[in-house]
């Protein structure tokens, strides 16, 4: 087995090699923290959207599906306090012309001497702390001045906050209720790393709940039990995850408390996850600023309120990084290693490979017709090249759970051979079962 300090490295390899990540603009020498997925892994990553989708919207009667715009106005920013306080504070050096965080020197290394933290070496010169706001600017329209100046959004939630009345009026939603929303955030972080787990452009997957003050502690317990449940349910290792509470100086500025996800990486525990209690923070900062009233009518109660928030954020890149890490081991067979991507089938990029035998006395026909039949409903993928054993090997490295192998028996009695990556064990399916099987073990 890989030790941690070699899984990253073999992880970032592979998802190379395999289609999974590419780094962007890599042609130019790439760009500072941006990835680009692959064909398998786009795939993961959409299997990753929908399971949360599915969970968040479609199952659940009390949530309604969003999808606002990246660029908003300029004052929701002012509104939401990320103008005057999304900031990290940064040190520079002199010498090396390198910029840390200064709240991370001690997780940090010198360029120069690697061994020491910056700051330690002989020849650095940090600078005082300076802020540094972490959102990216642009313009909006021709003119390039102080009043055209647009934010790309930090965190999807504020177009949540803003279209709160627009889908409670068009819905037949009723406090307590929630909107959830997947789409892509912006931050120039100071120190991304850690191949896809910090990066300046990343995808959210959040979910804004709306309650009565007073019971927002209990809405806040609950949702911190679910998605706790939801990682467990992809197939994360149980004793990986965990969950950290915010101490006071960690607190968000707009969070009365905060629990984060957890999932022990080969680099330490990290988040993958925060859930929030926001308080009426943020429909409070939007009404003061926009001048518009968002309080909620409880016509059962004849009462107005501004409604509580807790907040449920995931980043869809840093759970597809946490099932790759997850999933990924090494495992001696016969003499060879063999590298296996573990997904839990539901998530996994392809569903199935489809192999003839040899490529002679009707197989490869057969298989072609099996491949095309699945092909319409799963994603599937067709292999006649080389010995069945490497075959084999190719899906288990790209985490496909089964592999289906028509033989000489399929010509004489219509049944395939079904295996399985994890055991390696196989079954005898009828021909026409194929797809039944499959589907049965393809669930959350
Ligand atoms: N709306 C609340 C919010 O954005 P956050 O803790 O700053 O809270 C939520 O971010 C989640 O977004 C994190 O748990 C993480 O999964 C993801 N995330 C945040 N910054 C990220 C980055 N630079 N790269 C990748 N994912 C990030």
């Amino acid at each position: 087995m890989a030790n941690d300090s070699q899984v990253m490295d073999k992880l970032v390899s592979l998802c190379k090699r395999r289609g999974y990540i590419f780094q962007s603009s890599e042609i130019y020498g790439g760009v500072g923290s941006v990835w680009d997925y692959g064909p398998l892994g786009v795939e993961l990553q959409r299997n990753v959207k929908e399971a949360w989708w599915r969970a968040m919207v479609h199952e659940r009667d009390d949530i309604e599906g969003l999808d606002a715009g990246i660029l908003m106005h300029p004052r929701v920013w002012e509104a939401s306090g990320h103008v005057a306080g999304f900031t990290d504070p940064l040190v520079d050096c002199k010498a090396c012309k390198a910029r840390f965080r200064a709240d991370q020197l001690e997780e940090s290394s010198c360029p120069r001497k690697p061994s020491v933290h910056p700051g330690e070496f002989h020849d650095c010169q940090l600078t005082e702390p300076r802020l540094f706001n972490l959102m990216f600017k642009t313009f909006m329209g021709p003119v390039e001045d102080q009043a055209a100046i647009v934010y790309l959004r930090p965190e999807t939630a504020q177009g949540i906050y803003v279209n709160y009345l627009n889908v409670l009026n068009s819905s037949r939603q009723r406090i307590p209720f929630g909107i959830a929303q997947i789409g892509k955030a912006f931050r120039n972080e100071i120190t991304p790393g850690n191949f896809i787990f910090r990066t300046r452009e990343f995808e959210q997957m959040e979910m804004q709940f709306f309650v009565k003050p007073g019971s927002d502690e209990e809405w806040f317990e609950r949702w911190r039990a679910w998605r706790l449940e939801w990682h467990q349910a992809l197939g994360l290792a149980p004793a990986r995850l965990r969950l950290h509470q915010h101490g006071p100086e960690e607190l968000a500025h707009y969070a009365k408390a905060a629990f984060d996800i957890q999932y022990e990486f080969p680099f330490g525990w990290q988040e993958i996850e925060g859930v929030h209690n926001r308080t009426d923070f943020d429909l409070g900062r939007h009404q003061q600023y926009s001048g518009k009233k968002l309080e909620y009518f409880d016509q059962a109660a004849n009462e107005r309120y501004l409604p509580y928030i807790v907040e449920t954020s995931a980043g869809a890149d840093r759970v597809t990084l946490t099932l790759m890490v997850d999933a990924y081991r090494e495992e001696q067979v016969e003499g060879e290693t063999r590298v296996v991507l573990g997904f839990h089938p539901a998530i996994a990029p392809i569903k199935a490979g489809v192999f003839p035998l040899v490529k002679k006395d009707g197989m490869p026909e057969l298989a072609t017709e099996l491949y095309h039949a699945l092909k319409r409903r799963l994603p599937v993928f067709y292999d006649d090249s080389g010995a069945i054993g490497r075959r084999y090997r190719r899906m288990d490295e790209a985490g496909t759970p089964f592999c289906i192998t028509v033989d000489g028996d399929t010509v004489s009695a219509r049944t395939v051979t079904v295996r399985h990556r994890d055991s390696m064990s196989q079954d005898r399916v009828g021909l026409d079962q194929v797809e039944a099987y499959l589907r049965e073990r393809l669930e959350v």
